[in-house]
């Protein structure tokens, strides 16, 4: 059965908002099986941790790696799991980026920030133990043979350290108030956001057929082109939509003197660069033909979303 088929009966045939929201659907309910309930010891821990990680987001992440199983024609279930590791590294990233040491933001996701909503060591520790929820799964489910459970783990904890996610945001701090080259700013970048989307598509392929020949470089090309393009947007949206549809506060890069795209190069350049970023994420998925549909919507929607 491909992955698309069993997200929730036949989605094959589905368009892409109902197969979206059917993703959706389907990592909110593992998401919430995963995460410890929320009156087991440590109680106020454990409803913070689900607090963080239930009741929004895109789940921009899950989409990618369910678009990826496509593929490889990956297991559903696995892809369920690998889906939910990656985005709770992601919910963790944000616990973090929105303290007051780092963007010190106080909505997220339309609601108050995790620190604001419970309290500063609390959102330190739900970040925590929302990244060892994630390891957690990768070691525990049942997922592939060995060797391919390890390289799934690989990928995660790499992408999320200092040589990727972490990394980023260690870039992104010290470059308040700095401007940054473009290739400074793209590595930043690429760390930052592009490295969980990245292995989010790289453990989605993991979780079917080897990908054969040029395929697995393709994908590969196309995580790095669709990861930028993913911030290259968020730092537009941060200049041009309101608080009340980004559902986080909009504006705050300038305010905090943060390098963008819309920094460096200017909006209308920062959208252009948006547009070349998307042909050639899609130009890369040229070899899939017909199994890359759902990546190419993807890219369509990562590009004009409005939040
Ligand atoms: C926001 O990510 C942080 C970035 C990496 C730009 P998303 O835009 O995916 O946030 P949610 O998960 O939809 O809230
Ligand atoms: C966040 O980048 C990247 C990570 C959380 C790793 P931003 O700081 O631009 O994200 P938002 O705009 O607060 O969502
Ligand atoms: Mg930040
Ligand atoms: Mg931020
Ligand atoms: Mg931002």
């Amino acid at each position: 059965m491909s992955a698309l088929s069993s997200v929730s009966g036949d989605t094959r045939e589905l368009p892409f908002p109902d197969w979206m929201r059917a993703v959706q659907t389907r990592i909110e309910a593992t998401l919430s099986r995963l995460l410890p309930a929320a009156e087991a010891i440590p109680a106020r821990l454990h409803q913070a941790m689900r607090y963080a990680s239930l009741g929004g987001g895109k789940r921009v992440r899950p989409l990618l790696a369910f678009a990826a199983g496509e593929l490889s024609n990956g297991a559903p279930e696995k892809l369920e799991i690998v889906s939910c590791a990656v985005e709770l590294i992601h919910a963790y990233s944000l616990v973090h980026d929105d303290l007051p040491c780092m963007d010190d933001d106080v909505l997220r996701r339309g609601r108050p920030t995790c620190h604001v909503e419970y309290d500063e060591p609390t959102a330190l520790l739900v970040g925590d133990s929302l990244q060892s929820l994630a390891f957690e799964l990768l070691a525990r489910e049942q997922l592939g043979n060995p060797e391919c459970q390890l390289e799934m783990l690989r990928l995660l904890t790499h992408a999320s350290g200092s040589r990727g996610m972490a990394g980023g945001q260690a870039i992104d701090l010290d470059a308040v108030g700095r401007s940054l080259d473009q290739p400074e700013l793209e590595l930043m970048h690429a760390l930052k956001t592009g490295a969980l989307i990245r292995a989010a598509l790289m453990l989605g392929a993991l979780c079917g057929e080897p990908l054969a020949g040029k395929a697995g470089e393709a994908l590969d090309r196309y995580a790095k082109r669709a990861g930028l393009l993913f911030q290259v947007v968020d730092d537009i949206l941060d200049c041009t939509a309101s608080t009340a549809t980004l559902g986080k506060t909009a504006g705050k890069d300038a305010a905090a003197e943060k390098p963008t795209y819309v920094s460096l190069m200017g909006l209308h350049n920062a959208r252009e660069f948006a547009a070349e970023l998307r042909a050639q994420a899609l130009e890369s998925l040229a070899i899939f033909g017909e199994r890359g549909r759902r990546l190419i919507e993807l890219t369509d929607f990562i590009t004009h979303r409005k939040f």
